[in-house]
């Protein structure tokens, strides 16, 4: 197995929860979470790490001394680090964006050419172009947006959108940045002879995640409705009716841990994961789920404009990582609200320093 991992945005949501689980499932490798602490809140999993026996390296992915300055040279990298917003850099310079998703991920794989290692990049659903998604048949219910079965467009059906989606349009300049590293991570280990893949994420969430206004919708969600902050439906009509499959963080650990276990049957393979059908919710029936479980009901204000490269509905289409490794998500939209709300009831401290809406 690999003994030495290096896990970049070890200190993030994904990262340091990759970062936990690596380290319980495999007690005798060192695993390094290398992080610039850019994520408010990042810097509260430190504690975590240490206790758990991951080693924490300061670093920024945008310089590659950093990554050189390592202890050990990794074995294995898991690129979990980015500026996860899918509104990242309208209205201002992407600089940071492109220099830590695009640039910071060369950088990684630049370690990686150099240590011949693994490398598991983690991509978005956000490759998938938006307008093209936007153009999809849909009906509209009370509640949601739901895509119909009968779809013209490849890729797309009743279980969402699939690898082989059309590719050609603007996809947000967050989704480019991580098409483009995915096309660099492929090539690169083409080049060099390295082992790799790419798993494109619909939504993740969990406990510990660090909420903002643009990024981790479920858990501001929950913890809007505990700390009775009011919230907004942005966009679509400003009705809420737009629809997320969403996946829990201990379902994405489960699934990354059996895949770098059996490396070899994923290599190359670029491939979606997420809830799916059965995990999806509108942003409506997600307040419902919050409210049954914390009691509270909010205000809601409605902002009827979409924001830049928002998408009406996304469901993942799984069906071909199902396919190779009978993998599918455990846990329910309902669980996943309350091991949420259980976390936000514990920390509300924490979190109430942290959750801005
Ligand atoms: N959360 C989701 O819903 C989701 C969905 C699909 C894909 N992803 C991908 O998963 C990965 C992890 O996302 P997340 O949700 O954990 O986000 P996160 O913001 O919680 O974690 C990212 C971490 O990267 C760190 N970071 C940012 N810039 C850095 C730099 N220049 N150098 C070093 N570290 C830096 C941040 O401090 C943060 O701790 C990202 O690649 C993201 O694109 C996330």
């Amino acid at each position: 197995m690999h003994e030495n991992i290096l896990i970049t945005g070890g200190a993030g949501f994904a990262g340091s929860a990759l970062a936990l689980s690596i380290k319980r499932r495999f007690p005798e490798s060192r695993v390094y979470a290398f992080d610039n602490l850019k994520r408010r809140g990042s810097e509260m999993n430190l504690p975590r790490l240490r206790a758990a026996g991951v080693e924490f390296v300061h670093g920024d992915v945008r310089d590659l001394s950093d990554l050189l300055a390592l202890p050990k040279m990794p074995d294995l990298i898991i690129e979990a680090s980015a500026e996860p917003s899918a509104q990242a850099g309208y209205g201002g310079s992407p600089q940071y964006l492109i220099d830590t998703n695009l640039m910071g991920c060369y950088n990684c794989l630049e370690l990686a050419r150099r240590s011949e290692c693994d490398f598991f990049f983690l991509s978005t659903s956000r490759v998938y172009p938006y307008r093209m998604l936007n153009s999809l048949e849909f009906v509209e219910t009370e509640k949601r947006f739901q895509l119909t079965s009968a779809q013209s467009v490849r890729g797309a059906s009743e279980f969402g959108v699939a690898e082989d989606f059309p590719m050609e349009g603007a996809r947000s300049l967050y989704g480019m940045t991580k098409l483009a590293a995915e096309l660099m991570v492929a090539e690169y280990a083409d080049a060099y002879g390295f082992r790799y893949f790419i798993e494109r994420f619909g939504v993740l969430t969990g406990p510990w995640q660090m909420a903002k206004s643009d990024q981790g919708v479920v858990a501001l969600w929950v913890a809007a409705h505990v700390l009775k902050k009011n919230l907004a439906y942005i966009g679509f009509g400003g009705q809420g009716k737009q629809v997320r499959d969403f996946l829990h963080v201990d379902d994405f650990c489960d699934l990354v841990i059996a895949q770098i276990e059996d490396f070899g049957a994923f290599h190359g393979k670029r491939l979606n994961a997420g809830g799916g059908n059965a995990v999806s919710t509108s942003l409506c029936e997600l307040t419902q789920l919050c409210e049954e479980v914390t009691g509270n009901r909010l205000d809601f204000r409605s902002e009827p404009e979409n924001r830049p490269a928002d998408v009406r509905v996304f469901i993942t289409d799984h069906r071909q990582l199902s396919a190779i490794h009978g993998w599918k998500p455990l846990r329910s939209a309902q669980s996943t609200v309350q091991d949420i709300f259980e976390w936000v009831r514990a920390n509300e401290t924490l979190v109430r320093t942290l959750i801005t809406n």
